[in-house]
C-alpha cells in the first residue's frame, strides 16, 4: 500500500478553512469540491491511458485518451457524496457506483446498508472517496469488497486521515495495489473515534444533522 499526503499550499489553505467551525455548509461544500479536484489531480497520476492522435487546425498531434474499462468512482454514503462533484469535474467519463456504510456509534464497527456496484470489476481502477479516514473500518471493508470483485487497483481519496486509520488499512491490505491520498494526516483519534483536530462530523458539516 502507498500513502500520499498532499504537500501543496492551496490544499493546506482549503483544509484550514474546512476545519474552522465557523465555516457554513454552503462554503464547506464548495471548498470540499475544490479540494477534491486538487486531490484528484494527485490521485490520478497513474490513471491508465492509451495513445490516440487528433488533427489540430494545423496538423496531426499525438495525444492520449483514458483507457477502457473506464475508471469507477465509489463514494461511501453519505459523506462521500459531498466529494463526488470535485472528482467528476476532472473525470467526467468515469462511472459511479455507491456503497452505504455506517459506523455503529457504540462499537465503531462499520455496517453495510446499501450497495450499487457492478459484480465484476475486473481490470478496473477504482477511486473510493470518503472524507475522513478515522478508524479505517469503512475503508477496509470497501477496499476488500472491490478487490474481491477483481479491481486492478484501488485509490482512496480522503480529506483528512488519522495515523491509527492509515495503520489499520495498511495492516489489512498488505501489499495489495492500494494507494491512499490524503489532504492532511492529523494527530490522532479521540475516544469517540473522531479525528483530532480534524473538522468534526464531515457528513453533518456537508449536509446538516439529518440522518
Ligand atoms: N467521521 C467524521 O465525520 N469525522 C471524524 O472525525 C471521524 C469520522
Amino acid at each position: 500500500m502507498r500513502v500520499h499526503v498532499a504537500d501543496h499550499p492551496l490544499i493546506a489553505q482549503k483544509v484550514t478553512v474546512l476545519r474552522d467551525e465557523r465555516t457554513p455548509s454552503p462554503q464547506f461544500r464548495q471548498l470540499t469540491a475544490e479540494l477534491v479536484s486538487l486531490l484528484t489531480y494527485e490521485a490520478t497520476r497513474g490513471i491508465r491511458t492509451e495513445k490516440i492522435s487528433v488533427t489540430t487546425p494545423v496538423g496531426p498531434a499525438d495525444g492520449v485518451a483514458l483507457s477502457h474499462p473506464r475508471p469507477l468512482i465509489v463514494p461511501i454514503l453519505r459523506a462521500g457524496l459531498g466529494m463526488l462533484q470535485g472528482i467528476t469535474d476532472l473525470l467526467p467519463t468515469a462511472e459511479v457506483g455507491f456503497l452505504g456504510i455506517k459506523r455503529d456509534e457504540e462499537t465503531l464497527e462499520p455496517h453495510t446498508y446499501a450497495n450499487r456496484l457492478p459484480d465484476d470489476l475486473t481490470g478496473r481502477q477504482v477511486y473510493i472517496i470518503d472524507p475522513m479516514l478515522a478508524t479505517g473500518g469503512t475503508l477496509i471493508d470497501s477496499i476488500a469488497y472491490v478487490l474481491e470483485r477483481g479491481a486492478l487497483e484501488v485509490i482512496c481519496i480522503c480529506l483528512i486521515g488519522a495515523p491509527e486509520g492509515v495503520a489499520a488499512v495498511e495492516a489489512a491490505v498488505g501489499d495489495a495495489n492500494v494507494t491512499i491520498v490524503l489532504g492532511s494526516l492529523d494527530s490522532h483519534l479521540n475516544e469517540k473515534g473522531y479525528i483530532v483536530p480534524g473538522l468534526g462530523d464531515a457528513g453533518d458539516r456537508l449536509f446538516g444533522t439529518a440522518n
